[in-house]
């Protein structure tokens, strides 16, 4: 492809000419800049990054419609020029009636009243274009529809439910180009707190940019990324938290960009990117934005209240009202359209704010906003022809082949990720690296925020230390008594039980994780899978060390039998046990999103399993219709696997002679009565019972919980086999549960 793309466009060969400040370029350098691949890094003003093109600041929105004027209409066809359309775009969803009397302001029912159920227009016949180079801005009150239509053009609508086209240089755009080449920007930042700055952006550049890219080059991109952003001097800062001082809102704000523009997309799609910001950081973000559109972007924003300043900032203005359109063009405009509407702006007021205002006293008025939704309509018609030569051309005079136009960009440096440089829009691959450097990247960056964030494995490390500690006291030095089993088998019940609460502990540090997770996999940032492997890999050592820990702390204390081997075993049935128990938690937290529901569902289930494992009913006496449970319960294979590494020794004895009578009415005689009366039983039974003889060895204890089903070895690899199990489970909840899709 890349030969055809260079015939076609003979410019791609030529150097790129020096630029200078101030002073825009004329055509022919244009054209020369397009050929410029690789700017360097350190543009004039320290902006632009290495890998975009440096189109010519324009200072003043007519210019730059004259720019584009040009472009449609002349030789420029050929430059490339990137332009979404959308016309007519409609988007209803049903929604039960609430007995209310009529809608409410920007309310449209569509009158169905036959099935009891109206269909609300969240978007009514929204029409509009947006350029490369440009910022479209939509805009209007909340609930007015803004989220709606960005995620209607960023294609997290299904195309069924949403009426009218999107187009981009006159094509129809599949969700597989839209998503290779765009990049949508959550409202939340959604990053992981213990990572500084420059290791956010580089771990994103990880994931996104091809493998072919060398490390130099990908370094070379996180750092004309971060002067792009302007974070140069919050580069080695932590992200930060609540209990972690890092970053302020508008750089964290920036950061989240920067993760998702690290590949540097020609479609950017962000909601509210200012909200919660003050109105310098939000100046920061929104100028940030001009740079990235400046590189030859198409940048589409939804915005609350823009302050002047901002809105000096955007190329087109979409003002919404209840999902329709109330005024479309450059944000300059907005007095003379108003003016021209009868509602001239005061000169000392603030343009988005007075329509804003406005347009909320025309929702309420009985009229509503339908005749500044007509003179919309008329004004647009009127002024699409003499202000918008570029606009009232068809999509296709203005730009080349979409296929073209991408490979162009491509070979110009834009879209990093997937291009094998020069390659074409149908190679643009879906994961950038392939399976087993995904989960080199995700255990390296697992690593580091574990070690950061060292209390949460203190925490879980103190937590079963502790109860270790009072287990170990409270069953310390058990006999070889009948009590002394009665009390082992309570303590292994107990022991084997902490396991799985204390993972229960780290939900929601899953939890948070997910949210990361699911940003990132939505724009096919690596494999579900290997974020599952890596997940598990990394979780892994941890639980040696608290099997370990809890091992020792017991073990010993309590004088559980079976000396080295003995131990071993133990230890390796905790951390069988803590295995299964993670694997259980993890699964929860991939199934339910909610803290709160989550500890409790974990809980509950814990202690139902806790029920069932066989100790405070034998599996012989569980009513047929639960046994399954008892099959199900997690806490009944390690539980059996140390029992029988405690009882399924032989030699040992746990009821001898006259303690036979230890948990009968008879225990309170006194030992002359008790040999007297174990003498009469044996010549009754015909055996010879002695003082000393073994009436209960550990078998017999065994017998008694009915532990006979499995061996000791197949209980700690059913045990690991659960913990594989729910990671199995967790994959396939993470495949079904993160379709982020409107229907
Ligand atoms: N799935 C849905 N079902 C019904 N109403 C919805 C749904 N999604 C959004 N809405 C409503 O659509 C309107 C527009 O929502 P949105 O686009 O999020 O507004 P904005 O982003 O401008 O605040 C809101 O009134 C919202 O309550
Ligand atoms: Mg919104």
């Amino acid at each position: 492809m890349a030969p055809a793309v260079q015939d076609r466009l003979p410019f791609l060969a030529s150097p790129p000419p020096a630029r200078e400040r101030g002073r825009n370029p004329s055509l022919a350098e244009m054209l020369r800049l397009v050929g410029a691949a690789t700017v360097d890094p350190a543009d004039d003003d320290g902006s632009a990054s290495a890998f975009s093109l440096p189109l010519p600041h324009a200072t003043t929105t007519p210019d730059r419609d004259a720019v584009a004027g040009v472009a449609g209409a002349t030789a420029i066809g050929r430059t490339v020029h990137f332009r979404l359309a959308f016309s007519s775009l409609t988007y209803s969803v049903r929604a039960k009636q609430h007995g209310r009397g009529g809608p409410g302001p920007g309310l449209l029912p569509l009158q169905r009243r036959s099935d009891r159920v109206t269909t609300r227009a969240l978007l009514d016949g929204v029409s509009g274009d947006a350029r490369e180079g440009e910022i479209l801005a939509v805009m209007g009150a909340s609930g007015s529809g803004k989220s709606t239509l960005i995620d209607a053009l960023a294609h997290r609508i299904s195309r069924d439910a949403l009426k009218g086209a999107v187009t981009l240089n006159g094509e129809p755009l599949t969700g597989a180009v839209l998503k290779s080449i765009s990049a949508y920007v959550m409202q939340d930042d959604l990053l992981f707190p213990m990572l500084t700055v420059a290791e956010t952006l580089s771990f994103a550049a990880e994931f996104r940019l091809p493998r072919a890219l060398s490390p130099a080059k990908k370094r070379a991109r996180v750092q004309a990324l971060i002067d792009q952003l302007g974070l140069r001097a919050a580069a080695g800062t932590i992200i930060g938290d609540e209990g972690h001082r890092g970053v302020s809102g508008g750089e964290r704000r920036r950061v989240s960009i920067g993760t998702d523009i690290i590949h540097d997309p020609i479609l950017l799609f962000l909601d509210e990117p200012t909200s919660g910001l003050d109105s310098t950081s939000a100046f920061m973000v929104v100028k940030v934005l001009r740079r990235i559109a400046e590189s030859g972007s198409i940048v589409i924003t939804s915005i609350h209240q823009p302050s002047q300043r901002i809105l000096g900032l955007l190329d087109r203005l979409i003002l919404l009202s209840g999902g329709r359109t109330v005024f479309s063009g450059p944000p300059s405009a907005l007095p003379s359209y108003f003016a021209e509407f009868g509602f001239p702006v005061p000169d000392d007021e603030n343009r988005a704010e007075f329509a804003l205002d406005l347009i909320r006293e025309l929702e309420s008025s009985p009229t509503g906003t339908k005749p500044l939704v007509d003179f919309q309509r008329t004004w647009q018609l009127m002024h699409a022809r003499t202000t918008s030569p570029a606009a009232a051309q068809g999509d296709g005079g203005s730009a080349m082949s979409l296929k073209e136009a991408i490979s162009a960009s491509i070979s110009r440096g834009k879209l990093v990720s997937g291009s094998d440089v020069a390659g074409e829009a149908a190679s643009v691959r879906t994961y950038a690296n392939p399976f087993w450097v995904e989960m080199k990247v995700l255990t390296k960056r697992s690593a580091i925020n574990t070690r950061r964030m060292p209390e949460l494995f203190l925490i879980r490390l103190g937590a079963v230390v502790v109860t270790g500690a009072i287990l170990a006291t409270v069953f310390f030095r058990l006999d070889q008594s009948p009590k002394g089993a009665q009390e082992r088998l309570g303590f292994f019940a107990f022991a084997m039980s902490t396991m799985y609460y204390t993972c229960a502990d780290a939900l929601p540090v899953f939890l948070q994780e997910r949210y990361v997770f699911l940003r990132e996999t939505a724009y096919g940032a690596y494999r579900r899978a290997s974020y599952v492997l890596s997940n598990a890999l990394v979780s892994f050592p941890p639980l040696v060390v608290l099997s370990l820990a809890f091992a020792l702390t017991t073990f010993f204390a309590v004088g559980l039998a079976g000396g080295v081997p003995g131990f071993a075993f133990y230890t390796l049935a905790i951390l069988a046990s803590f295995w299964a128990g993670s694997g259980f938690v993890t699964f929860l937290s991939g199934v339910i999103p909610h803290v709160m529901i989550g500890y409790t569902v974990v809980v509950a289930i814990l202690a139902y399993f806790l029920l069932f494992s066989g100790f405070f009913i034998t599996r012989d006496r569980i009513p047929p219709y639960w046994i399954w449970f008892h099959y199900l319960s997690l806490i009944k294979y390690p539980f059996e696997g140390v029992l029988q590494n405690e009882f399924g020794r032989g030699g040992e004895c746990f009821v001898r002679g006259a303690q036979i009578f230890d948990n009968s009415p008879l225990a309170g005689l006194p030992d002359a009565v008790k040999a007297r009366v174990l003498a009469s039983i044996s010549s009754a039974l015909g055996v010879g019972i002695g003082a000393d003889t073994c009436v209960v060895t550990g078998r017999g204890v065994l017998q008694q919980a009915a532990v006979t089903q499995l061996g000791k070895w197949e209980c700690l690899l059913v045990t690991m086999a659960w913990g594989f199990l729910f990671r199995i489970l967790f994959y396939f909840s993470l495949v079904l549960g993160s379709k982020n899709k409107r229907r």
